[in-house]
């Protein structure tokens, strides 16, 4: 969603600010702006559309040595020039850049606009560029603090003011925010990925806290004033791992980087030996996970999906129950908390809204939320109660690959944990964790067979409707399969149950709906053939995704694609690399935008 970059130092912040904003561009935006201050005075320059139009309005020897820099994603107001940000106070000393949502706008605004401010925008964000105006009597971070006492909603802000040449504030209410802290300069921004170029030293503010920034220094202080000591973080991520480095797209190059990612999230956490997990954040004794009954899992999209994988597994290998459920819907239904649960929130971002809330309203219920995230110091490993981070590296594509696999390893690896503790044998531990050890490699044997992919790909592409299909364990993987290819080809998908089309879909099947099945050699192998007669019956074109040596797949097909075969609990692995490949050819031949889909953002931070 929007991104924020502020940046105080010796160098002309404008470019500065331009290669920021460049950086967030993979979290969707729709407008950009920035604002450098030149000569005590607030110069602003903001445009609908990409950066390369921005960079087209900022002249290119822009002085000043302090600004800031938006990328919007448009919520209250349509993508207009005048509704990106920065947004300015009346009397135009005042630049604000603001990521989130204020509740309580409207009647802020109505007040406002009654003591004689007049608006420029339609955004609520531009409410708090008059409220630092109010109450400004020559010292912005006390303005900023008195402003934000006021606001009902979520913020991450960054401010300035042409009367403070060199001091930026930031604060952070629900938003991400983050302080990087360079070689006598100093960067404010939403996201690691925007200052990954200038420095790995980071200061993650919480929920509450403001920051006062100039090149040299920084104080953290809650609204009231209290001094806040905070840490200095080292990044672990490099440079080139948000960069290109020869693929086309970032999409393509984090799905073939899968089996470095997945032995990413496994290093280090099988013990061979014991054939068990081991998994150092979880915060719990052997006695609690012994203890444990019952597992839920909360998450949104992909990582839903991935949650769905994870519950089946637990529920198969260690005989716990288990259930996935979606994030933004718990957090409405008052849940009941029972004892002996242990409950996941797994994101990729570690910052979407609604499985944030989620876990928030768990844990006032007591419950302990163990958090599954990629991206380390964000919201929802720092707040819940212990967890795994599966280390995937900065995932900058919009849709999500990747992280799903790294997710599905973190869930193979708790289950293995607690399923040796409970009935699982040493010699099924021992069988099972070879075969999880072997994934990385049999999945780049998937990846060696990206052309076969990309043949079929190409010769479906200009469907408009597609149905996946797949039962038990890849039932899910149906599901992922139908998400990518409608995020990134706008070709309409759905994901059901093969068993399920009988039920309702089937009335869809006709020679334009194709459907992709996926066929492992599991005990549901011979049902789901028969769901692919029945589509076959009815003139429906069929691709099948089986499992090396099954001949007869050919016969019914119109196309078939092979994965080697593993353990029947690890075909998602193999299954979901053929379907993010689809998605990704489809949507190259369509000529989509692949890593920035229209409408979407990388991480949704608003409900
Ligand atoms: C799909 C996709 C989204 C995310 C969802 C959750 O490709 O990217 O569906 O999976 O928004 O995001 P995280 O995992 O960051 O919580």
């Amino acid at each position: 969603m929007c991104g924020i970059v502020g940046y105080c130092g010796p160098k002309a912040a404008a470019p500065v600010l331009l290669e920021g904003l460049k950086r967030l561009e993979y979290r969707g935006y729709d407008s950009a702006g920035l604002s450098v201050c030149v000569d005590s005075k607030v110069e602003i320059f903001k445009r609908a559309g990409k950066i390369h139009d921005l960079r087209e309005v900022v002249p290119e020897d822009l002085p000043g040595t302090h600004g800031v820099g938006h990328t919007r994603w448009a919520t209250h107001g349509e993508v207009t020039d005048k509704n990106a940000h920065p947004h300015v106070s009346a009397d135009r000393n005042i630049a604000v850049v603001h990521n989130g949502i204020i509740e309580n706008f409207s009647s802020l605004r109505s007040r406002l606009t009654e003591e004689g401010y007049v608006f420029e925008s339609d955004t609520d964000s531009e409410v708090i560029a008059h409220l630092i105006q109010k109450f400004y009597q020559g010292d912005l971070e006390r303005a900023v603090k008195q402003a934000l006492g006021l606001l009902k909603g979520t913020y991450g802000v960054v401010c300035m003011h042409a009367g403070e040449p060199g001091v930026l504030v930031g604060a952070r209410h629900g938003s991400p925010l983050l302080l990087g802290v360079g070689d006598n300069e100093m960067f404010l921004a939403s996201d690691v990925t925007a200052v990954l170029a200038h420095t790995k030293q980071v200061i993650h503010l919480e929920d509450g806290e403001v920051v006062r920034v100039t090149a040299a220094d920084y104080t953290a202080t809650d609204l009231r004033d209290r001094k806040i000591e905070k840490e200095v973080e080292t990044i672990g991520w490099e440079l080139e791992e948000i960069e290109k480095n020869g693929y086309e797209h970032y999409m393509e190059k984090e799905i073939f980087e899968q089996p470095d990612s997945i032995f990413r999230a496994m290093q280090g956490r099988i013990d061979q030996e014991n054939a068990t997990g081991h998994l150092g954040g979880l915060n719990m004794s052997r006695g609690e996970l012994l203890d444990v009954q019952r597992v839920r899992i909360i998450a949104a999209g992909t990582s839903y999906y991935a949650g769905m994988v994870g519950a089946y597994v637990l529920e198969n290998m260690a005989r716990v129950p288990a259930q996935a459920e979606l994030a933004s819907e718990i957090r409405y239904r008052n849940p009941i908390v029972e004892r002996n649960t242990v409950y996941f929130a797994v994101s990729q971002s570690g910052e979407t809204a609604d499985t944030l809330s989620a876990l928030r309203e768990l844990q006032r219920k007591g419950a302990r939320v163990l958090g599954i995230c990629n991206v380390v110091g964000s919201s929802i490993p720092r707040e819940s109660d212990g967890g795994v981070y599966i280390h995937s590296g900065p995932e900058i594509a919009v849709a999500s690959t990747k992280a799903f696999t790294s997710q599905l390893t973190a869930f193979y690896l708790f289950t293995l944990l607690i399923a040796r503790m409970r009935d699982m044998s040493l010699e099924a531990g021992v069988s099972f964790t070879k075969e999880l050890a072997r994934v990385p490699d049999t999945v780049r044997e998937v990846l060696s067979r990206a052309d076969e992919v990309r043949r079929v790909a190409e010769r479906y592409y200009q469907a408009r409707n597609f149905l996946f299909l797949g039962r038990g364990i890849n039932y899910p993987v149906a599901l992922e399969g139908a998400l990518k290819l409608k995020e990134i080809s706008y070709v309409h998908a759905e994901g059901y149950s093969a068993a399920e089309i009988k039920h309702g879909p089937i009335a869809l099947i006709n020679e334009e709906t194709p459907s992709l099945f996926i066929v492992p050699d599991d005990g549901l192998r011979d049902k789901v053939i028969s769901n692919m007669k029945e589509v076959k019956a009815r003139r429906g074109p069929v691709i099948a995704l089986g499992v090396d040596g099954d001949n007869e797949l050919a016969d019914i097909a119109d196309d078939v694609l092979f994965v080697p075969k593993t353990d029947e609990l690890l075909y998602p692995y193999l299954m979901v690399v053929p379907l993010q490949l689809f998605a990704y050819y489809a949507a190259l031949k369509l000529g989509r935008n692949v890593d920035q889909p229209r409408n979407l953002a990388k991480s949704v931070t608003v409900e």
